[in-house]
Formats: structure tokens, sequence, C-alpha cells
């Protein structure tokens, strides 16, 4: 219940972060032509983790050996650029003020390097013997990094489409 002498001069509460001068700068800084790099090397990670699941049910289902090294050279691939984007993502997010500041970047950081290690793993675990390895623990670690990706990239347009980071707001095309 309000007293008395409080009604009327109710104290709006302020959010400390949205108060702050830079919680609007989200532009991105790692960009060619204010298109965020990120945004466009996350494509291959993203993909190939997907590539690995498929080729690994593809083996599974017809027992045909090119499907292990589709599996080898799709799950390398996609950790090392995954690796590139993670450094040019990281680099973005320490730099850039309006993104640093909001605790959902520092969540996609955290999902991002979990989603590293579970590509990586996958990778290594396939370089001795790309066939002996995927049955069961390759197939079973592609299936959990996929769905990682789903997650860590569905939080990650979040942050573009809710949060507008990496986006420049305000701007307008010239007439
Ligand atoms: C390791 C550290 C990572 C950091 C610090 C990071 C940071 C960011 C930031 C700041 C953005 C906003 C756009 C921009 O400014 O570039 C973003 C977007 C995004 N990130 Fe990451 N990221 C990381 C790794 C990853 C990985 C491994 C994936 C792969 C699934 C990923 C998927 C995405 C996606 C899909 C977007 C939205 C792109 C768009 O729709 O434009 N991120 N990330």
């Amino acid at each position: 219940m309000i007293k008395k002498s409080n009604r009327g001069r109710r104290r709006r509460l302020t959010d400390p972060i949205q108060a702050r001068d830079s919680f609007d700068a989200t532009e991105s800084k790692i960009a060619i032509a204010g298109h965020p790099l990120h945004a466009m090397m996350v494509a291959f990670p993203i993909t190939l983790a997907f590539c690995t699941f498929a080729a690994d049910g593809l083996y599974w289902w017809t027992g045909d050996p090119f499907w292990p090294r589709v599996g080898l050279w799709s799950a390398g691939v996609g950790f090392c650029v995954g690796v590139l984007a993670g450094i040019v993502g990281t680099m973005e997010l320490l730099a850039v003020a309006g993104i640093r500041i909001r605790s959902a970047s520092w969540t996609h950081f955290i999902l991002a390097v979990m989603l590293l290690s579970m590509l990586g793993a996958n990778w290594i675990i396939r370089l001795d013997d790309a066939e002996a390895a995927i049955l069961p623990w390759g197939a079973l670690l592609s299936m959990v990094t996929a769905g990682m990706t789903a997650i860590t990239g569905w939080h990650g347009g979040k942050l573009v489409f809710d949060y507008q980071i990496g986006t420049q707001p305000g701007h307008r095309d010239p007439p």
C-alpha cells in the first residue's frame, strides 16, 4: 500500500544500463560498408554443422565410405571458420559499447564458445579414423552439435532483430 505522503509523487524506476549514453551505440565496427563481417561468416559453421550430421546419417543408412570423408571435411572446415567467426564476433563485442553493455551479448558468447568446443571435438575424434568414429559417438556428437548450432544461431538472430545489435539505428539511404 502506498503511504498517503507518497501519493502523487511515485518515483519511476530507471534501468541503469538503459540510462547509459552508450546504450544505443550498437553499430557494427567490424564490418564491410556497414555490413557486419560476423553475420557473413557464421553461415559456414551453421551449414557445415548440419552437413556433418547429414553425412553421418547417410553413412549409417548406406555404409558408403564416401560419407565419413564428407563428415571429416565438413566438421573440420566448420570448426575452423567457426573459430574465425567467433574471433570477429568477440572483437565486435569488445569494441562496441552498446553490444558490450547488454547481457544478451554475453549469453550469445557463452553459447557460442560451447558450440565451438563441440564443433572442435567432433572434428578431432574423426582425425585418426573417420569411418570408425561415426558410430555411435560421432553421430551422437553431430546430433547434439546441430541442436546447439540451431540454438546459438537463433540467439544471434535475436541479438540483431530484438536488440538491433550490429545495425545502424537511424541510418537512412540517401534519396
Ligand atoms: C565466440 C564468440 C561469438 C561472439 C562474441 C558473437 C557475437 C555476435 C554479435 C555481436 C552479433 C550481432 C551482429 C554483429 O554485430 O556482428 C552476432 C550475431 C550472430 N551470431 Fe554470433 N558471436 C559469436 C559466435 C557465433 C557462432 C559460433 C555462431 C554460429 C552459430 C554465431 C551465430 C550468430 C548469428 C546467426 C547471428 C545473427 C546474424 C544476423 O542475422 O545478422 N555466432 N554474434
